[in-house]
């Protein structure tokens, strides 16, 4: 498994508060680095990408003005505004991006901006930020967002004096992030209870990182496996980082063998669950996806609650297309009451099975539920034809090829237009 998506994305920021260059190693060919590499390039910033690494050379930055052409790629900008205060002063970053899962707004980011002394302007293309002492704070993040706990982190270790985060996300490529910054000079602390304390440094200097393999490939992986009625192993990734997904398949049937290299599932017939999405340590939202098509392929009802994001089942459409049986509600159904309780958000999935599925013309929607399809696909009878594949190929390292690997048919039949 290479890095994770989410994680070397934000080392490149990091990056570039470094004193000197930072080398970030097992990173994966996806198209959200050339993104993050162009944004950093036209603030004149060095960056090599060359195999599994990527090199970044922050001396030459120049301008602290990310072009609007970047805005809704990523959602790398906002966490630009920290790093560019530190460096320029003054940041200009476009309106971010990702998957359309939910409404996705940078309200925390933009309050712990102001509070560690950051004058924020939204415009219309984007945030304007000026800071001339950006210094500690104590802050509460109303929930743990891992963008909002790394846009603190980001911005608090050169800011002069503590920061305290409460309720702050620990995510483990959140705290791969910390520990990169540890590495750069940092003083950063992990308190229990989701709390970081940061004493704001002068000076960072460049580190070296090889990145922990992706837990959403990894779990996306073994799944495909258990769909189809084989047996998947997944080598280079921790099982710490998947110690609920792990024990989510072990409730539901499946066998695995486990050691330091890789992880192995297998299963002759799976039982139901009712799954409810989480923050660390709980069932990742990123997982629902291809843990809902596997559901499909149970005997018996199963049930999912998703907490994280409002709005992320629109995936569903097409899979009860191809023969899925699943409805969805606006309730709280098979776990706690979450934040969506009072709205009308679906965001709960009860799906029956099993369904034999049938291949089908799909338009992937985001990585996710674009990567739930080619599993629901590779488990149909038939073909299925895939649109705008580009969508996986932005956060999963080379996808058609790792699947034709697992002895899926894979061809591509017209050129990806590119991330
Ligand atoms: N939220 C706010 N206001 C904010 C920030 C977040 O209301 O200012 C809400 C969000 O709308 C959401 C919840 O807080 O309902 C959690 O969002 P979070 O900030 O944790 O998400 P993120 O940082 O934007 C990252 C990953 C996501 C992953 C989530 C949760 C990256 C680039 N993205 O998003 O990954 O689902 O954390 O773990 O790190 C993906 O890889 O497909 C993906 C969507």
């Amino acid at each position: 498994m290479r890095g994770s998506k989410n994680a070397v994305t934000k080392h490149m920021v990091a990056a570039v508060m470094g004193s000197s260059p930072s080398t970030i190693l097992n990173c994966p060919e996806i198209g959200d680095i050339e993104i993050t590499a162009g944004m950093l390039r036209s603030l004149g910033c060095h960056v090599a990408v060359e195999g599994d690494s990527v090199v970044i050379e922050p001396h030459d930055i120049s301008s602290g003005r990310v072009p609007v052409s970047y805005g809704g790629l990523n959602r790398i900008p906002i966490l630009l505004v920290g790093p560019l205060l530190h460096r320029m002063g003054e940041a200009f970053v476009p309106l971010v991006g990702g998957d359309r899962i939910g409404a996705r707004p940078v309200d925390f980011h933009v309050r712990n901006l102001e509070a560690m002394g950051v004058e924020v302007h939204m415009t219309p293309e984007g945030l304007e930020a000026k800071a001339t002492r950006l210094h500690g704070a104590r802050i509460r993040l109303p929930f743990p967002s891992v963008g909002a706990t790394e846009t603190v982190l980001l911005t608090a270790v050169l800011a002069e004096g503590r920061t305290i985060l409460d309720n702050s996300a620990v995510e483990p490529e959140v705290i791969e992030l910390a520990l990169f910054l540890q590495r750069m000079g940092a003083r950063i602390e992990l308190r229990p209870d989701r709390r970081f304390v940061i004493e704001g440094v002068d000076r960072l200097q460049g580190a070296r990182h090889r990145l922990h393999g992706d837990r959403i490939e990894a779990f996306s992986y073994l799944v495909a496996g258990l769909v189809t009625g084989g047996e998947v192993r997944v080598h280079g990734c921790d099982q710490g980082r998947l110690v609920t997904a792990i024990s989510t398949l072990h409730r539901m049937g499946a066998r695995f063998e486990i050691t330091d290299d890789w992880v192995t599932a297998s299963a002759d017939d799976l039982r139901p669950a009712v799954v409810q999405t989480d923050t660390h340590p709980g069932f990742m939202t990123d997982w629902q996806s291809p843990l809902v098509v596997l559901f499909t392929q149970c005997r018996g009802m199963s049930v999912l609650h998703e907490t994280v994001y409002e709005d992320r089942f629109p995936y569903v459409t097409a899979l009860k297309e191809m023969g899925a049986e699943i409805e969805l509600f606006d309730a709280c159904l098979g776990g706690r009451d979450c934040r969506f309780i009072e709205s009308t958000a679906m965001h709960s999935a009860v799906v029956h099975g099993p369904s034999p599925l049938r291949g089908a013309e799909i338009t992937v929607p985001d990585i996710r539920g674009g990567f739930g399809y080619v599993i629901a696909a590779a488990a149909a009878e038939g073909p299925s034809l895939l649109h705008e594949v580009h969508h996986l190929e932005r956060g999963y390292h080379r996808p058609l090829e790792a699947f034709a690997n697992l002895g899926l048919t894979v061809t591509r039949v017209s050129a990806s237009p590119g991330p």
